[in-house]
């Protein structure tokens, strides 16, 4: 076995967990879905969502990938093999190797982009531009009129594959100590300026903290609207990396007697920290300033990118060319710092199968992955205006998170069984685990999982009948496709263990 992995401290087990959660979703994806559904409507169901499906998501895949590690299993096939002996649990766990592969292939291109948005405001490439000239310059940015996107993804790529070939404490665990107090750090700064800016001044029509108040008032009116639950499910999936195999991979290198209860909590709560304070008091605050509400939900519709890379840097520059440079840094600085932890955390789970099952070394490892999410990182960079992009995130973004997450948690609930799940989580614990929890992740949490499933359906039909252009098929051929060749390599693996007499548990 080469895979000698190990995580060097707990603070650093803990910074590398809240950087595998903490990502471009708090920041850009979080602020929009708050504003679409409402602004002080999505909180309640956000926050209960967190709280009945996110902590004891967060609690049964710490647990899990602690146990799978006992048996030296890093990576989902086989650690949901360790669980159950059913053949099928194996391919159930393929989708947390696939997942993290797709999603890495467009959210490395977007993490790339912040590269390019730190360099262009040093540059002062916004100077002196009108609001729509800004817009503009993202538009041919990801038309590709110039090689520089390519430039850009392909340097945040080998970034990405030589701190992953580092391993986990000399890699992973130090971008995680530099990146995670920095991000916190200009986050602070950014949202210090959001609300303290006034009407009146550099052009604001409103003070920063009308946009604050529209997302926090709750409001009570649309709360029992399907849309709204299921935006506020997803986000929670999203934002904790739940559903997708990189916590379990995490957790797998915890050792046998270590705490998980306190350490899924303290990453857990530190990434709605960063996601409702810091996330909330960003981009939306300033916007507002400047359009107010109902401008910004009309250019909210079609997702976050469109006001954090196209809006905010003419904003910035509003503030004076000084500013402009020092918060354009702190901006996409902090979306690469958020961006990179989060898609090491994706580059784990593939190494770890690689290592464990076909005796790998780490560095062969982490320059596949590299490879892999290069290949298929290729066509969201190449047709991205053909809505390839929006399809990964739609099928491994969206759906296979609910489709992993729903039968995980049957599979730890249900058949290893309430009983020896409980003692997974409290084993070593260093905090008493409220034992509402248990029935709780019995019932509730299935049930949660089951309905945010069974009212994605009609979406997902829809989606599959409705005649896409033929980027959008193939593309769906594609990931189909990487679904299948992950789990004929699991297939192989199986077949590989039983004839080297290695048992699975
Ligand atoms: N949680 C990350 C975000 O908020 C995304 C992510 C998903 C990271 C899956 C790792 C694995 O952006």
């Amino acid at each position: 076995m080469s895979n000698k992995e190990a995580w060097g401290t707990r603070i650093g087990l803990v910074l590398a967990m809240a950087g595998n959660a903490v990502g471009l979703g708090n920041f850009l994806r979080f602020p929009v879905q708050a504003v679409q559904n409402g602004g002080g409507a999505f909180i309640i169901p956000y926050l209960t969502c967190f709280l009945l499906m996110g902590i004891p998501l967060l609690w049964i895949e710490w647990s899990m990938g602690r146990f799978g590690g006992k048996y030296g299993h890093h990576s989902t096939p086989f650690i949901l093999d360790a669980i159950d002996k059913r053949k099928f649990w194996k391919y159930i766990g393929v989708f947390g190797i696939f997942t993290n592969l797709a999603v890495a292939a467009y959210y490395c291109y977007l993490e790339s982009w912040t590269l390019s948005w730190i360099w262009h405001s040093v540059d002062r490439s916004f100077a002196g531009k009108t609001q729509e000239e800004v817009a503009n310059f993202f538009g041919t940015y990801v038309s590709l009129t110039s090689l520089e996107p390519v430039f850009f993804w392909v340097i945040c790529l080998l970034l990405n594959t030589w701190i992953l070939s580092r391993g986990l404490s000399g890699g992973v665990e130090v971008a995680s100590k530099i990146g995670m107090p920095l991000l916190i750090l200009f986050g602070a700064f950014l949202a210090f300026m959001a609300i303290t800016m006034k009407a009146g001044e550099h052009g604001a029509i409103h003070p920063g903290t009308t946009g604050l108040n529209f997302l926090w008032t709750p409001d009570f009116s649309s709360i029992w609207t399907a849309k709204v639950w299921l935006a506020a499910a997803g986000q929670i999936f999203f934002t904790l990396s739940v559903g997708m195999g990189s916590i379990q991979c995490y957790a797998s290198y915890v050792k046998s007697k270590d705490d998980v209860a306190l350490n899924a909590m303290s990453a857990g709560w530190m990434n709605e920290f960063v996601e409702v304070v810091l996330g909330s008091s960003v981009i939306i605050p300033i916007a507002v300033g400047y359009f107010g509400i109902d401008r910004v939900i009309e250019m909210t519709t079609s997702g976050g990118l469109g006001l954090g890379f196209r809006t905010l840097p003419f904003l910035f520059e509003q503030w004076g060319p000084a500013l402009a440079v020092i918060c354009g840094v702190c901006w996409f600085g902090l979306l690469f710092f958020a961006g990179i932890t989060s898609s090491l955390a994706m580059g784990t789970p593939c190494m770890g199968f690689l290592m464990d099952e076909f005796g790998w070394k780490r560095q062969k490892s982490a320059w596949a992955f590299g490879c892999a999410v290069l290949l298929l990182g290729l066509p969201t960079v190449l047709f991205f205006n053909e809505g390839v992009f929006d399809e990964y995130d739609y099928w491994a973004g969206t759906v296979s998170l609910v489709v992993f997450a729903l039968t995980e948690t049957i599979l730890f609930a249900w058949i290893f069984g309430m009983g020896k799940g409980w003692k997974e989580i409290t084993d070593g614990a260093d905090m008493k685990v409220p034992s509402v929890f248990k029935f709780i992740i019995k019932f509730i949490t299935p049930l949660i999982l089951l309905f945010v499933f069974v009212a994605s359906i009609p979406d997902i039909v829809n989606k599959i009948l409705s005649a896409g252009s033929i980027y959008v098929t193939l593309s769906r051929i594609g990931l189909l496709l990487v679904w299948i060749g992950v789990a004929y390599l699991v297939y192989i693996a199986y077949r590989k263990r039983i004839k080297e007499g290695r048992f699975t548990s």
